[in-house]
């Protein structure tokens, strides 16, 4: 099955097939995914890094995500599309829901995902009860860079790792319909995949989570100091298609990531 709505990824989870997601910014590159069959397209705001040029994701703005998810929607019209909430777009539950409003009404999202922990919980609760499918961003929270200093891996300690299993857990316990766990060692990874029913989709987290995403430029080959977890699928393939479909059949093969391409 090519998973088009949020009930066939519930239902790919539980036939144990794994779920591809990509990020995508513009209809060029979301025409090529949807064609190499990728499950779910990401409007990431990593856009604000990869496609602006910024040093962080804190810049980006709600008019940046609205633009962004509108080009990815016009290239690949029938394909599942989750749009980023942008820092302090989701500060109150009145903000995010307008917010996410915009990302559906304007942008033409199916879904957007909120960074955060447990203190997200009335948020992602809002919305669900709004009508708007909601996918819970734990682990590493790029948009705390400047409380944690830099991009590191999270959930090492036990303490930690049980923040996170919690954190997870309280925010589906709210609504939300998909977990995305950044950054984080594959065994919590995969307790998190565990003990959820919600498809938990992993990056940086190893190869027993629901599903995996990456930035389509790091698998492009375009980053230059690329983190462990990033395989570049462009190396030694022809053309940008044949890079993306690798992808997708490593990814439903669960060749990618192995194991040195995570953290223990
Ligand atoms: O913005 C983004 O690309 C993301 C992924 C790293 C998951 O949130
Ligand atoms: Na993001």
């Amino acid at each position: 099955i090519v998973p088009r709505t949020i009930p066939a990824l519930w239902q790919a989870k539980r036939r144990k097939q794994p779920i591809t997601m990509l990020t995508a910014y513009d209809a060029s590159f979301a025409r090529a995914a949807d064609e190499a069959g990728i499950d779910v397209l990401l409007v990431g705001d990593s856009l604000g890094m990869v496609v602006q040029g910024q040093r962080d994701t804190l810049s980006v703005t709600l008019d940046d995500m609205v633009y962004h998810t509108q080009l990815v929607r016009r290239g690949a019209p029938g394909r599942l599309i989750m749009a980023d909430m942008p820092f302090l777009s989701d500060s109150t539950v009145a903000q995010a829901l307008a917010s996410a409003g915009r990302l559906l009404q304007e942008g033409g999202a199916d879904l957007v995902k909120i960074e955060g922990g447990e203190a997200k919980a009335p948020i992602i609760r809002a919305l669900t009860d709004a009508g708007i499918p909601v996918c819970a961003h734990v682990g590493l929270l790029p948009q705390h860079v400047r409380q944690l200093g830099g991009y590191r891996v999270q959930g090492r300690d036990a303490e930690d790792a049980a923040r996170i299993l919690h954190d997870a857990e309280v925010l589906v316990e709210a609504g939300a319909v998909m977990v995305l766990v950044e950054c984080v060692p594959g065994p919590l990874g995969t307790r998190l995949a565990t003990a959820l029913e919600t498809p938990v989709i992993g990056i940086g987290a190893g190869n027993g989570v629901d599903g995996q995403v990456l930035v389509l430029h790091d698998l492009l080959g375009l980053n230059d100091h690329p983190p462990r977890f990033v395989r570049d699928f462009l190396r030694g393939r022809g053309s940008i298609g044949q890079a993306l479909t690798a992808y997708v059949a490593a990814v439903r093969d669960r060749s990618f990531p192995a194991e040195h391409e995570g953290y223990i």
